[in-house]
């Protein structure tokens, strides 16, 4: 049984096989690909995309999906092992994953970094306690380190949009924010431009450095492509011949469990803000996974130019998904 946790769970050219299932799926085939199976989604977060679109992808071929808000309509899950449970967590992980495995034909969960202890988010506890106490897959829709489901939907969009991703200058620009957020859609964006072969450039200021093992594996499957990848802390010089400027804010490794300083640091940054001289080129196009804070993270004038296609990747997010689970069950 495979679960959908780490794109690096994968092979490059498994990744590419379910963007060309995703694009499949939109074009009309396979109506009935999730034909009589049942979803249960597990949010411990917030959610506006990831909730409706996948809900919409069991619907729409044939499925049906249950939504938890964990600690709202549903029981807060206790996960880490040995504890002594006399605290606000009822129930755990141990006992609510092989129950809901024994209703359901898949689980996913969204459970976002804690944003304290850098090297507790590194290690996924949570999403990973559902992986190892459930029997049925287990989707990732977004976990402390990873948002897979974003990054086949984004890949998916750069083929639509610039034909094809081979080959194309994709850059990644950190972005500044008004609170602290994880870095589970940059760790996803590197992934799967690499793996999309595309040749990969992070600009980020001093002291936002990405996970080591993902910043590995990106710069890996670049290499394994013949592909170029490199980190900058120069924006303006990155977005030079972008096809692609993906745009995400993300907390500083440096700063992690200090919100002051952290708000400090996006303060004294704000000059990172994409606006439109950052699109270098009639065809570059501009993404982001949304939501995004309008004059904070990106301009007005960048969001609302031609060249943004964040509704484009939002709508994907259906058909990508929709691949996921038909392979996985
Ligand atoms: N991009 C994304 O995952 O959106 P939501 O947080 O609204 O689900």
């Amino acid at each position: 049984m495979r679960h959908w946790l780490s794109m690096m769970d994968y092979e490059p050219a498994e990744l590419a096989a379910l963007v060309a299932r995703a694009r499949e799926l939109k074009q009309g085939g396979a109506t009935d690909a999730l034909r009589g199976r049942i979803l249960a989604m597990v949010f411990f977060n917030p959610s506006l995309r990831t909730r409706v679109s996948i809900e919409t992808a069991m619907l729409r071929f044939g499925g049906h999906a249950i939504c938890l808000n964990v600690g709202g309509d549903s029981w807060n899950l206790e996960h880490r092992d040995s504890v002594v449970m006399d605290g606000e967590r009822p129930e755990h992980v141990k006992e609510a994953a092989p129950v809901l495995s024994r209703y359901c034909d898949a689980l996913a969960v969204r459970t976002f970094a804690g944003l304290k202890n850098l090297a507790e988010d590194a290690a996924d506890g949570l999403i990973r306690a559902f992986a190892r106490y459930a029997t049925v897959p287990v989707v990732n829709m977004e976990s402390a380190m990873e948002h897979p489901c974003q990054g086949l939907a984004d890949w998916m969009t750069i083929d639509e949009k610039l034909g094809g991703a081979t080959g194309r200058q994709f850059v990644l620009t950190w972005a500044p924010q008004a609170k602290a957020v994880p870095m589970a859609v940059p760790h996803s964006a590197a992934l799967t431009a690499a793996a999309a072969r595309m040749d990969v450039t992070i600009a980020h200021p001093p002291g936002y450095e990405l996970n080591a093992a993902i910043i590995d594996r990106a710069r890996s499957w670049c290499a394994a492509h013949g592909r170029r990848f490199e980190l900058t802390h120069d924006q303006m010089s990155a977005c030079s011949g972008a096809d692609v400027l993906y745009v995400k804010s993300w907390g500083s490794s440096a700063l992690y469990g200090q919100p002051e300083a952290q708000m400090e640091s996006f303060r004294q940054h704000a000059s990172w803000m994409v606006t439109p001289r950052h699109l270098t080129r009639p065809t570059t196009i501009l993404m982001h996974c949304l939501p995004v804070r309008r004059n904070v993270v990106i301009a007005d004038a960048a969001l609302d130019d031609p060249r943004c296609v964040v509704v484009d990747q939002a709508e994907n997010r259906l058909w990508a998904q929709a691949a996921i689970l038909s392979r996985l069950l």
